[in-house]
């Protein structure tokens, strides 16, 4: 018998009709003498009922936990309908039952949350038959159509880029593939399509889209993979806004159809403002109001040394958080809000808890570093803040990157656990970033996106005079504190790209090396080109509103890198090895 409806989607509009389902026992239960089963598919779960007297009861009353089966019956209304799931008005009683397979006991039990993440992964056939991984998958691959369907309609081409290349600049380390050929040399898998996007751009094929996967050996976290999915994009011609403005639209129309939400208008932040305010470069604007407040200027002769230093150092800062009167912060919970702050290298946590804002004193403030201050330093402190009584205020006070990454930190966690957050989708475009940024182990710059990123017009002067002042044209794409995207203008003039390459003490010899094939070709009229990349994972995992972009991926690796189904990586024969010319150390 051919299926005529997937379980999950039968409803009362099928009432009295004759149906044929194939799917996995979920759940069965004998009552009263009649077999009720729960038959899964991927769409959901239907009842099924078998009555003594039919012809389906032997084979029903057989039936176990996931063996495999074909239902034919018919759909009849419930007298007692489950309001929990969309087939819960209806049930079909069963006239045959056939059993398609068996199924030993499952290692884990399906839908339970108490089973844990590991033993998910080693199990994770079993584990993603259940609801939550079904319906991210699902989703996902909704996702995807909707992404595909956009830029279809908009004129880009699907265009494949090879895996076994050369090794791509997005900054992480590359996976090596060693070549049995061309013995002790290596192919790199791809960081990102980026050169080769680019490339397709001086061929003249004008809007290019690849969802593609991406490879990069470094350190995992939630949000990481080291093969991850981008939807990889680049265009001839078009300006920045008109980018972002192509961007937008997709995002849009894919939260649209796929979770049926209307995204605002993105607001648009440059990288300067959002470290500035939010300590981060994709700020998390569920958390608007918690904004800090600058005090480097105002602190500079500070009677408490911490303050005093932090505003004297060329590269100091300090910050001051409020958080409103709701929040009350116990003496164990600020030691653990100090001890937090120290994984990003602060010291140490000074607070002010205001009970009376209108006595900048040790009677009106309570806080440890009250009596190093004078009362104009503390009336400009609750004067900046504007402190009302009952509140908060934290700071970090430390070379800038430390105090914004640790006070960064903080707003998110006690803002999140403080139930601080407003709305439910706050996008926003940051801009502006810098082209460079100085890495001080290596004692040079680096590019912050890539090295064929584009400066801002006017700062072309700032490559040679000033290049940590120098703006690109690059741009991120962030939602609820998480990059989603991030694109740039590119270089198409060799005299820049050689003023890019001097700045980041890259030789002609290294450049040509590396990239002469980039570079050669821009040469052969070289459109002005640009694009962006979604973490297509990213996207996934926060419309399911998974913690990990683990949950989204059918077979995903841990933080370690492996993958548990498989127990990849894993030994490999001394034979191949010698193929390929490796010895083991
Ligand atoms: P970028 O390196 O910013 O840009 O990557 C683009 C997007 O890819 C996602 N992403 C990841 N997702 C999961 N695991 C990872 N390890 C990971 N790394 C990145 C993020 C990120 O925003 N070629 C440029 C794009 C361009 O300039 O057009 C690039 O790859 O969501
Ligand atoms: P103390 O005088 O050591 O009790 O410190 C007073 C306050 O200053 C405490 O709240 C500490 O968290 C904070 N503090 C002390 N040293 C530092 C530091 N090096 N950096 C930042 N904060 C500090």
């Amino acid at each position: 018998m051919q299926r005529s409806n997937y379980c999950g989607l039968i409803t009362e509009e099928y009432l009295n009709q004759t149906v044929t389902v194939k799917g996995w026992v979920h759940r069965r239960r004998d009552l009263g003498g009649l077999v009720f089963l729960d038959l899964r598919d991927r769409e959901g779960i239907v009842q099924v009922v078998s009555e003594p007297e039919s012809t389906s009861f032997a084979n029903a009353s057989q039936l176990k936990h996931e063996y495999v089966v074909e239902v034919t019956g018919l759909v009849r209304s419930r007298p007692n309908p489950n309001k929990e799931i969309k087939t819960g008005n209806i049930e079909i009683v069963a006239t045959s039952v056939n059993i398609l397979n068996t199924a030993i006991p499952t290692p884990i039990i399906i839908d339970d949350e108490s089973v844990s993440e590991m033993n998910r992964l080693s199990h994770r056939i079993i584990d993603l038959r259940g609801q939550k991984m079904r319906n991210n998958i699902m989703l996902r691959t909704k996702l995807s159509r909707e992404i595909r369907n956009f830029l279809d309609e908009d004129g880009f081409l699907d265009i494949e880029t090879p895996f076994l290349t050369r090794s791509t600049p997005e900054g992480a380390r590359d996976f090596l593939v060693p070549s049995r050929v061309h013995k002790g040399q290596f192919y790199a898998l791809p960081q990102s399509p980026q050169l080769f996007k680019q490339l397709l751009m001086v061929a003249g094929f004008d809007r290019y889209y690849q969802i593609v996967r991406c490879f990069r050996d470094e350190d995992l976290r939630a949000d990481r993979q080291p093969e991850f999915t981008q939807v990889d994009i680049e265009t001839s011609f078009l300006t920045e806004l008109e980018i972002r403005d192509m961007a937008e639209r997709l995002i849009k129309q894919a939260f649209k159809n796929v979770l049926n939400v209307e995204l605002p208008q993105f607001p648009v932040m440059t990288y300067a403002d959002a470290m500035y305010y939010y300590g981060s470069d994709k700020p998390d604007l569920r958390l608007e109001d918690l904004k800090f407040v600058d005090l480097t200027h105002e602190l500079k002769s500070s009677g408490f040394k911490v303050f005093n230093d932090a505003a004297n150092k060329a590269d100091g800062r300090i910050i001051a958080l409020k958080f409103p009167s709701s929040v009350t912060l116990s003496r164990k919970e600020l030691d653990e809000l100090t001890k937090f702050a120290g994984i990003y290298g602060a010291k140490g946590l000074p607070y002010i808890k205001v009970n009376d804002a209108s006595k900048p004193n040790e009677e009106g403030l309570q806080s440890p570093i009250v009596k190093f201050m004078s009362t104009e330093e503390l009336q400009v402190i609750i004067d900046k803040t504007n402190a009302k009584d009952g509140e908060i205020i934290l700071f970090t006070a430390d070379k800038a990157k430390i105090a914004n990454e640790a006070m960064g930190a903080i707003r998110l966690k006690l803002g999140h656990e403080k139930g601080l957050a407003n709305g439910e989708w706050k996008p926003l475009w940051v801009i502006d970033f810098p082209m460079f940024e100085y890495d001080e182990d290596a004692d040079r710059y680096v590019a912050c996106h890539h090295p064929f990123t584009s400066p801002k017009d006017e700062h072309i002067d700032k490559l040679t005079t000033n290049p940590a002042e120098c703006l690109a044209k690059a741009y991120d794409m962030v939602l609820n504190g998480w990059e989603l995207g991030g694109g740039s203008i590119r270089i198409y003039q060799s005299d820049i790209q050689s003023k890019v390459f001097d700045a980041l003490k890259i030789s002609k010899e290294e450049a040509d090396n590396k990239f002469g094939f980039l570079l050669n070709n821009l040469q052969f009229g070289a459109p002005p080109h640009g694009g962006i990349a979604f973490g297509l994972d990213r996207i996934a995992s926060m419309m399911c509103k998974a913690e990990s972009i683990r949950d989204v991926i059918a077979f995903p690796k841990t933080t370690k890198g492996q993958c548990l189904l498989t127990n990849a990586p894993n030994d490999v024969d001394e034979a191949q090895l010698i193929d390929l010319g490796i010895k083991k150390l």
